[in-house]
This record gives C-alpha cells, sequence and structure tokens, in this order.
C-alpha cells in the first residue's frame, strides 16, 4: 500500500518518526514535506497530498498540523477526499467504519506519538461498514 503524507512545521516531526514506522511495516510512504521546522503554511503540503489522493497515484493519505483543524479545512476543500480528523484510537477507526475517511489528520500539538501509532494503526486497519453509511457518504459532495 502506498501512502501520501504531509504536515506542516508543528508535525514535522512526527510525520519523520511515523513515516519510518510505518516503512518498517512494509507500507510505501511518498512525503508531500514539509522537510523541516521551519514555519510553513498548511495548504501548500495539503493540496498535492490531496491532489494524489484524488488521482489515486496514492492509496490514501496521513496529515498532521498543530491542531489538524488547518488540515482538514484544506483537504476538505478538494471533491475526492474525506478528511477525518482524529485524536484517539476510537476516533480512528470511526472515521473509517462511518466515514470511510481516505485521508487521516492528526493534531500534533494535542497527542503523544504514541497515541499517533495507534491512531493510524487502528485507521488502516479498519473496513469501512457501507450500508447505511455508504448513502450518507453519497450526499456529502456540494452539488
Ligand atoms: C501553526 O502554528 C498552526 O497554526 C498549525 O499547525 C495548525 O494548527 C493550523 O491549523
Amino acid at each position: 500500500m502506498k501512502i501520501g503524507i504531509c504536515s506542516d512545521h508543528a508535525g514535522f516531526a512526527y510525520k519523520t518518526r511515523l513515516i519510518e514506522a510505518l516503512e518498517q511495516k512494509g507500507y510505501e510512504m511518498v512525503d508531500f514535506g514539509t522537510h523541516s521546522e521551519e514555519s510553513m503554511d498548511y495548504p501548500d503540503v495539503a493540496h498535492p497530498l490531496a491532489e494524489a489522493v484524488e488521482n489515486a497515484t496514492v492509496d490514501c493519505g496521513i496529515a498532521m498540523c498543530g491542531t489538524g483543524n488547518g488540515m482538514a479545512m484544506t483537504l476538505n476543500k478538494h471533491q475526492g477526499i474525506r478528511a477525518g480528523l482524529a485524536w484517539d484510537r476510537e476516533i480512528g477507526e470511526l472515521i473509517r467504519r462511518h466515514n470511510n475517511a481516505n485521508v487521516l489528520v492528526m493534531p500534533a500539538r494535542f497527542i503523544a506519538f504514541e497515541e499517533v501509532l495507534v491512531i493510524t494503526d487502528t485507521w488502516l486497519n479498519t473496513p469501512f461498514d457501507g450500508g447505511r453509511h455508504q448513502k450518507r457518504i453519497d450526499k456529502i459532495p456540494v452539488k
């Protein structure tokens, strides 16, 4: 599985550690930046990640910024993106089971790295429930 990943400066340290952890598990990681802790603007990396998920050049995406909200707001401007903000294991499970989130967003400044690992592992290994949730997802796009 090929996973696109991005962060701003606030998520850079966790992104670096998460790429290493996921590569060790055999995932192919595509890093959309940022590449240092120098202050930058999250849309500059969120839009390219969103386009890669929409174009299926990656299978899914992971994004981190300080609160996760800037990333989620930007990613969800794209019609093909369902970016879910998760700050614990159960929400990581539910954004897949109920929302079929194709991008996982986490708030790097508000959770421990161990939590990032647990949330990511849960989200990657949880299936979409379908059924009534598919009907709801179908109603999300603005015509
Ligand atoms: C950066 O200071 C911070 O605003 C950013 O990481 C993020 O939390 C925005 O939503």
